[in-house]
């Protein structure tokens, strides 16, 4: 068959993904706050992808506690204000280059409240519908095998140790369950902001209950649906 597709060799391979506001300290308890949109998560450990030498690439290796803030679509003028900014001073050259400037109070810089934690040191964020409160587990250098790119990379796996949620984010007549219905999450693409689309399709997958997915110690504690 002929393929369908062209060959491109695009400098970035950003196609989507959610973008999460990263709340830390440093070593003398200054928080810092920043735009990422390199973050999954998989069993009950979220992994953010973050430039080694960034103020919150530091401050995880250093202070190995966070705050992954997930902002939603009309957030989206409160994010930008954060983009080309960095709590490191002075800004590397080649930041400088682009136009990144050093900001220090980033919530004030970005109209974003403070709300203390409750299992971690860094501040949430109150307008942020979603905090998840976690500790650093490891920290893996990416691509270290390449001469060209190896140091600037980190991913941090993260032990969420608390979830807090706008109530109306929660499903109706459930405890711990959110409305993927009613969650509009800020989505980058190649450097843009987007939100997500409608319900598309009944969903095969979504027949397991969630409670499935906990550790089994866990679930036997919890009362069937
Ligand atoms: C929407 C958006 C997404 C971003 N995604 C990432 C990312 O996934 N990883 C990363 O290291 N930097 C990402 N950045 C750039 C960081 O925000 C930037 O490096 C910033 O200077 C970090 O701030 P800090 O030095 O205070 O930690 C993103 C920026 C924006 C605005």
């Amino acid at each position: 068959m002929e393929s369908s597709h062209v060959t491109i060799d695009p400098a970035i391979l950003y196609f989507g993904t959610p973008v999460a506001l990263i709340s830390t300290v440093d070593v003398e308890g200054r928080p810092n706050l920043a735009p990422i949109s390199s973050v999954f998560w998989l069993g009950h450990r979220a992994v953010l992808g973050v430039a080694a030498r960034s103020q919150t690439g530091l401050n995880l290796a250093a202070t190995r506690e966070c705050v992954i803030n997930l902002p939603d679509a009309a957030l989206a003028g409160a994010v930008d204000r954060l983009a080309l900014t960095t709590g490191r001073n002075p800004v590397s050259e080649r930041k400088a280059q682009v136009g990144y400037r050093h900001v220090g109070d980033k919530f004030a810089h970005a109209g974003l409240t403070p709300l203390p934690s409750d299992t971690v040191e860094p501040f949430r964020v109150a307008e942020c519908p979603v905090n998840m409160e976690g500790a650093v587990t490891r920290i893996h250098e990416l691509e270290s095998d390449d001469p060209e790119r190896a140091g600037g990379i980190v991913l941090a796996e993260v032990a969420v140790s608390r979830v807090h949620v706008h109530p109306e984010l929660r499903m109706p007549g459930t405890e711990n369950r959110v409305d993927p219905t009613r969650w509009r999450p800020l989505m980058m693409s190649f450097q843009r902001y987007f939100t997500i689309g409608p319900e598309l399709h009944p969903s095969r997958l979504a027949t397991i209950r969630e409670e499935w997915y906990r550790p089994r110690s866990a679930a036997a504690e919890i009362p069937p649906r």
